[in-house]
């Protein structure tokens, strides 16, 4: 039997604001968290935007956009994701009033998706918090953020209002666990952050992402509005009771985040920890009712999976996308030494859609690779990067079985479609795009795009609706 995607299934790729753009002076926009960020998500910060840092300029798609939606277009996207960098609309975030060019560049590049009927899809604050909200407020430790983020979600939603349907929150919202500068703007170094603090930081958070459904559905009753989580199947490293209960409780650290986010409560197994570790989430009056507001689909990245154990001085620590758990003996890994597990997102697809019933969007998920652009015979520039295409293959594959599962799967929006700046490395070279960009971690490179090997290939997935995938 041949695998069957849904005929409105929603196909594309997937790109950050901060990863791509460039331009950060430009048209009033403010300082964000990554503009002092040189290095990526673990590296040190620096006082001001240093010349080094690659996302400066990104791959210009702020002046480029044009060129690369009529790329997209050209491989049949359906949709586009991308995210609004909050300091183009608020470049300090406690503004009252937002920034009128901003806006307007989105506006131009939503125009230009519908123009070929490509549907954006649109993440609200994706690893960009504007650097006077961290530093000035500590981040999302502060109560003020909440308020600062309803003005801006409520500009958004007013402004975009008919042209764009689907929104998520907060870009892997559980990554604040690991990366709470980055993901959550928190200035305090993470050596020093308490769990209250980060927890507390966390709860302000979901009062934000439940505020933007809330208010999202009033604007716009045709708005789609999900949340965006990390996702990371961990499976016990033995069958050892031990094991697996170490799992469980590791995997209930993440699955914190949907659940809040699809039933509208804490969870109780997230009370005990809060009882046995001294914290204590301070709930605003209203609070609870606000987190009611749930989201109408749940949508996550998906790279690796990881293993867990109870005794974890027993083993090797592994790489990964954020989290890093024991390695997999049974997996091979990138060249960044995330490992690669097809399966694992059937497996988490199934996971999700059993506990909550809910449509899932696949919103992330590529291999970061060293590309070599080359001639080929025909003259034309280009990558034959088949590790790719055998990787995203043998994901679509593993999406066509869970959707045979019975699981609701909304679309597939891969990593990077055109190459950008990665978030954990600030790299370049490490590329997950059908389109390659002639930029390099030197700084060097004309910025000229090239379709590669994949890039016909993907086209030839969506325009088969996933028929001519390999099983
Ligand atoms: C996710 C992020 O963690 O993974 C993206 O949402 C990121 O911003 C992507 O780029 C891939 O990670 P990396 O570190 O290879 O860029």
């Amino acid at each position: 039997m041949s695998l069957q995607f849904p005929k409105n299934f929603l196909w594309g790729g997937a790109v950050a604001a901060n990863q791509c753009e460039g331009a950060y002076q430009e048209d009033g926009k403010g300082w964000s968290t990554q503009d002092i960020s040189p290095q990526g998500i673990a590296g040190p910060i620096t006082d001001v935007p240093t010349e080094d840092n690659m996302k400066l300029i990104g791959i210009d798609f702020y002046h480029r956009y044009k060129e690369d939606v009529k790329l997209f277009a050209e491989m049949g996207f359906k949709t586009f994701r991308t995210s609004i960098a909050w300091s183009r609309i608020f470049p300090k975030g406690d503004e009252l009033e937002p920034n009128e060019k901003g806006l307007q560049f989105y506006d131009d590049l939503f125009d230009e998706c519908l123009k070929y009927g490509i549907e954006p899809l649109v993440t609200i604050s994706h690893y960009e918090t504007p650097l006077h909200l961290s530093k000035e407020y500590n981040g999302w430790v502060n109560r003020d953020l909440v308020g600062f983020y309803e003005r801006y979600v409520r500009t958004l939603f007013t402004r975009y209002k008919g042209k764009v349907k689907y929104w998520l929150t907060f870009n892997e919202i559980n990554s604040i666990l690991e990366a709470p500068f980055m993901s959550g703007g928190i200035w305090t170094p993470k050596e020093e952050l308490s769990k209250q603090d980060l927890y507390q930081a966390c709860h302000h958070e979901f009062v934000a992402s439940a505020l933007a459904v809330k208010i999202g559905h009033e604007i716009d009753p045709d708005a789609q509005i999900g949340c965006m989580v990390l996702s990371l199947p961990t499976y016990p490293i033995t069958p050892n009771p031990d094991d697996v209960i170490a799992t469980m409780e590791y995997n209930h650290k993440n699955d914190f985040f949907a659940d809040v986010h699809v039933r509208g409560e804490y969870p109780g197994y997230m009370k005990r920890y809060f009882k046995e570790n001294n914290i204590s989430i301070h709930f605003e009056p209203g609070d609870e009712e606000i987190l009611k507001n749930t989201v109408d689909f749940i949508s996550f990245s998906y790279y690796v999976s990881i293993c867990q154990a109870a005794d974890l001085s027993k083993y090797n620590k592994g790489g990964g996308n954020i989290f890093a758990g024991v390695p997999n003996p049974y997996l091979e890994a990138s060249e960044w030494g995330w490992q690669i597990d097809p399966k694992g997102l059937r497996y988490v697809l199934n996971s999700f859609y059993d506990r909550y019933q809910k449509p899932l969007f696949i919103v992330e998920n590529g291999l970061g690779a060293v590309d070599e652009l080359i001639t080929n015979e025909k003259g034309e520039k280009t990558v034959e990067d088949d590790y790719r295409i055998q990787y995203l293959n043998d994901h679509l594959v593993q999406v066509g079985e869970a959707i045979a599962d019975g699981v609701e799967v909304m679309g597939y929006t891969p990593w990077g479609c055109i190459d950008l700046v990665s978030a954990s490395t600030a790299q370049l070279k490490k590329r997950y795009g059908f389109i390659y960009v002639d930029r390099h971690d030197d700084g060097s490179g004309t910025l000229e795009r090239y379709r590669k090997k994949s890039f016909h290939w993907y086209k030839e997935v969506i325009s088969t609706n996933g028929g001519s995938l390999k099983r």
